[in-house]
């Protein structure tokens, strides 16, 4: 038997308790019963949004979400910012391009985290700038962006919008959207939700409602103002993920019952192991400045080719991490600590590495980089 583990930055684990929920019977979803499903749901979202605000349950991957931020705000040659230091910064660009926007772009070298500074001079060179888009945690590059400092700069704009991607940072990070002044936050269930892929998350502040008035880009099954006049009276304006909402209802009560602050420092705990296990490995981290705690980067020793590596784990060990994505392929792994991981996963990622570099040809000395997690770990174990 080869037992099977998913350490890869999603799709990820989901508890057994929310997939015996998802395998309840299908139930008609315009009925009062769904519709108490469907509150819970909606209710038990807000607070890992920090927001007061609703958040729109949408039966799709996290993509689609971010092209409805874009839609429902925008209107054609309105002039936007990207902030892009990888593959889904690039994203937030090809989307915006399809509907005809004027796209400004702040790049960044991968690995490299986003600056504050950077955005406000952009802003003050370009002040008809009408939105901003970024990542909270760049997955392809393990970065988190400084969410805070951005939203600080970008809430003196009257007339723009701060819009983040924060699918694989919502659940990791306590983002404090009404307080920060994040204008559109939106995330997906197969992250940190400990759920299948099926369901997005988008929620939007009073400032970024009042530009969907006055948008003009094509939407239909994205109508975030339909979807919101729908969900407001717990339903929805299309079929609904019926039994993906009985699982997200279960995530949430397991989410309350850890407790968010814990949930956050679970995260952050994974990830410092990581990097401490791996540095002791010699090997080198993909993220510079700003190690995201969604997932961790790491550049294979030279000679090393991680595609085969990655593969070998995958097929041969049972281990599923992810590879680089465009130039990084090849080159890095990444190690995720997204969702229903916890300190012993990560010790079955760390020993699987060491264990795979020495099959590869690679000096390594076994349990150095175990040492290293365990060192972070037992500071951080009940007390006897
Ligand atoms: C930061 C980020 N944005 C966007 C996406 C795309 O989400 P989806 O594949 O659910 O459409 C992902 C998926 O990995 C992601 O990590």
């Amino acid at each position: 038997m080869l037992k099977k583990f998913l350490i890869a930055p999603g799709p990820t684990p989901v508890p057994a308790e929310v997939l015996l929920e998802i395998a309840k019977p299908v139930m008609h979803h315009r009925t009062a019963e769904f519709s108490a499903i469907f509150a819970e749901a909606r209710n038990g979202l807000k607070p890992l949004f920090g927001t007061s605000q609703d958040v729109i349950i949408l039966l799709s991957s996290g993509t689609a979400a971010m092209e409805a931020s874009i839609v429902n705000t925008l209107s054609q040659n309105d002039r936007i910012l990207v902030i892009d230091g990888g593959k889904f910064g690039e994203r937030w660009g090809s989307i915006a391009k399809k509907y005809g926007l004027t796209v400004d772009t702040l790049k960044y070298t991968w690995g490299e985290s986003a600056k504050a500074a950077d955005v406000e001079a952009h802003l003050n060179k370009f002040p008809d700038t009408k939105a901003v888009f970024i990542q909270g945690s760049e997955t392809s590059t393990t970065v988190y962006h400084p969410l805070k400092e951005i939203a600080a700069v970008v809430r003196k704009f009257d007339n723009t919008i701060f819009v983040v991607d924060g699918i694989t940072s919502v659940g990791v990070y306590d983002t404090k959207m009404d307080e920060w002044g994040i204008d559109i936050m939106l995330s997906g269930s197969q992250k940190a939700f400990m759920l299948p892929p099926g369901l997005a998350f988008i929620t939007l502040s009073q400032k970024a409602w009042k530009m969907t008035e006055s948008s003009t880009l094509p939407k239909f099954y994205l109508n975030l103002a339909t979807e919101l006049k729908n969900q407001k009276k717990d339903t929805t304006a299309w079929t609904p993920g019926v039994n993906l909402i009985y699982g997200l209802t279960k995530s949430l009560q397991m989410m309350n019952e850890e407790g968010l602050e814990n949930i956050y420092k679970r995260h952050a705990i994974c990830a410092e192991a990581t990097r401490k296990a791996l540095t002791a490995l010699g090997l080198k981290l993909l993220a510079v400045d700003s190690p995201s705690n969604a997932a961790t980067g790491v550049f294979m020793p030279e000679g090393i080719d991680a595609v085969k590596f990655e593969y070998y784990m995958r097929e041969k060990v049972g281990i599923t991490f992810a590879g680089g994505q465009d130039d990084l392929k090849g080159k890095v792994i990444r190690v995720s600590h997204l969702g229903y991981h916890g300190l012993f996963d990560t010790i079955t990622a760390i020993s699987a590495i060491e264990m795979g570099l020495k099959v590869f040809g690679y000096n390594v000395q076994l349990g150095k980089g175990v040492a290293a997690c365990e060192e972070v770990f037992a500071a951080h174990l009940p007390k006897a």
